[in-house]
């Protein structure tokens, strides 16, 4: 058991402290956005995050969780000091490190004794080099402090569940002092079977980069090969499904869809892409990722322009989905921000409708329509274009909606409704690399 802090508490540093406090910890989650630690203060979760409420007012009950914006004394009391701030793209597609020196800048003020210092946030590789260095102006690397690298790789919607039974754990580093208290914050896991892999820092970062760029050029793949199916009368529900009977290329992150988002897929890859040509290497395939996810959303609205009679001018297009996936309401690098643009741009109206991102995407979009109700959004409307996979639109009532629309064209970037009853209502309808009933 160990005093741990967490510098930002978004999305990774919530389920981080969370999750830890959970193992036993003793946890303070800090951030320097005080009405965030004052809404956590009061119950209130700012992010939406399945099971995280549950297990974070239990641990906050058992007196193993804080909220502070008290960054220094959260430092000054802990032995573990975890770096979960955001690292965003920028313009150059590089990661933007200034939070994460701010934050070492406020840790190297409130070293008092010995602490492990750990990165999980994703950094570029040869960052954790630096802020060894950075720290080793005023202090002794291995008597005042160890540094970690320990990547995150936490699915949002289901950031509980991988924190809580991980693949894997990747510690890196060259202190067995610090591996091992490492293994000792994780130690309800590593008690059963050993996921942690101990590893160089350098090593880490790499691990990070290259596994969540493998499974974005996975999906841009199997983006291309839905495209594909659909010019040469193939069927890719089919062909994703035998692919991943074949152990070697399992059936995960095979999902043909409107383009990958995120905070985390589109910045990382680009960051690797940036990496690999300063070393003077530029990788191909990434860049190939890339640009496929980029035309994968471009080829969602043509899809759209092309499948609603006489254009998009003044119609009314019934837009479900919001977030980048289902089960969060993260609208970041959402397929949905680009198709709203799309459809503005070409003179027609947005009826929006998701059942947890309305508010976030409103900070963006202020002049689209909003509905709490999924058929008062399709009411009226010429064209439904679903974005995200949400299970109820996987049980939408056709007959009614059949009923209440205008017209009677549907666009399915996820491939969730159901061809044959689509065929039968005689809806007009269009999705990703499926044979048309
Ligand atoms: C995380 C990681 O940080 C990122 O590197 C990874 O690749 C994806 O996930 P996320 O948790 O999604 O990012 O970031 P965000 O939701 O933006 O939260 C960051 C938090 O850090 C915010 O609450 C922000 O207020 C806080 N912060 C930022 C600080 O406490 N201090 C700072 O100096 C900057
Ligand atoms: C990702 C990583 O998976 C996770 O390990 C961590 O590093 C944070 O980043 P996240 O971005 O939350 O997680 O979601 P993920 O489930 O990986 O989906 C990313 C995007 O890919 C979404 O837009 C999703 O819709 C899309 N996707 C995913 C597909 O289009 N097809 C698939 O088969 C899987």
């Amino acid at each position: 058991m160990k005093n741990i802090t967490i510098i930002g508490t978004g999305y990774v540093g919530l389920v981080t402290g969370v999750g830890l406090s959970e193992f036993g910890n003793n946890v303070i989650c800090t951030d320097i956005d005080k009405d965030k630690i004052l809404q956590l203060n009061s119950e209130v979760i700012p992010i939406y995050e399945p099971g995280l409420k549950e297990i974070l007012n239990r641990n906050v009950k058992s007196d193993r969780l804080f909220f502070s914006d008290d960054i220094s004394s959260a430092i000054k009391n802990s032995e573990v000091i975890i770096i979960a701030v955001g690292t965003p793209q920028t313009e150059q597609g590089k990661a933007n490190m200034s939070y994460v020196n701010s934050v070492v800048k406020s840790i190297s003020q409130n070293l008092n004794n010995y602490k492990i210092i750990c990165t999980k946030s994703t950094v570029p590789i040869g960052s954790g080099k630096k802020i060894i260095d950075t720290l080793s102006n005023d202090f002794d690397e291995g008597s005042n402090f160890d540094y970690v690298s320990n990547p995150e790789f936490l699915r949002e919607g289901s950031a509980v569940k991988d924190f809580l039974w991980p693949d894997r754990i990747v510690v890196g580093t060259s202190s067995d002092r610090a591996f091992k208290i490492m293994c000792d914050i994780y130690r309800p896991l590593y008690i059963n079977k050993n996921p942690i892999k101990h590893t160089t820092v350098e090593t880490a970062e790499m691990i990070k980069y290259a596994s969540n760029s493998f499974l974005a050029l996975k999906i841009s793949y199997i983006n291309e090969i839905a495209n594909l199916c659909e010019l040469v009368g193939a069927d890719i529900h089919d062909v994703a499904n035998a692919m991943g009977q074949d152990g070697r290329i399992s059936d995960k992150f095979l999902h043909p869809g409107p383009g990958f988002g995120g905070s985390c897929f589109p910045k990382d890859l680009e960051s690797l892409i940036a990496i690999s040509n300063e070393k003077n290497l530029p990788m191909e395939t990434l860049k190939a990722a890339s640009n496929a996810n980029k035309n994968q959303k471009d080829r969602m609205c043509i899809k759209l322009e092309g499948l609603v009679d006489g254009g998009l001018k003044n119609k009314k297009i019934a837009l479900l989905g919001l977030s980048f996936k289902a089960n969060t309401d993260d609208i970041r690098e959402s397929s949905a921000i680009d198709m709203i643009n799309f459809i503005l741009n070409k003179g027609g109206f947005v009826r929006a409708y998701d059942p947890i991102a309305n508010g976030s995407m409103s900070k963006i979009f202020k002049n689209i329509s909003y509905f709490d109700d999924v058929y008062d959004a399709i009411r009226d409307t010429d064209c439904i274009v679903v974005m995200t996979e949400w299970n109820e639109f996987r049980s939408l009532d056709l007959p009614r909606i059949k009923k209440i629309m205008n017209d009677n064209f549907i666009l399915d970037t996820r491939n969730i409704i159901d061809m044959s009853e689509l065929s039968r209502l005689n809806f007009v309808y269009d999705n990703v690399g499926r044979l048309k009933i």
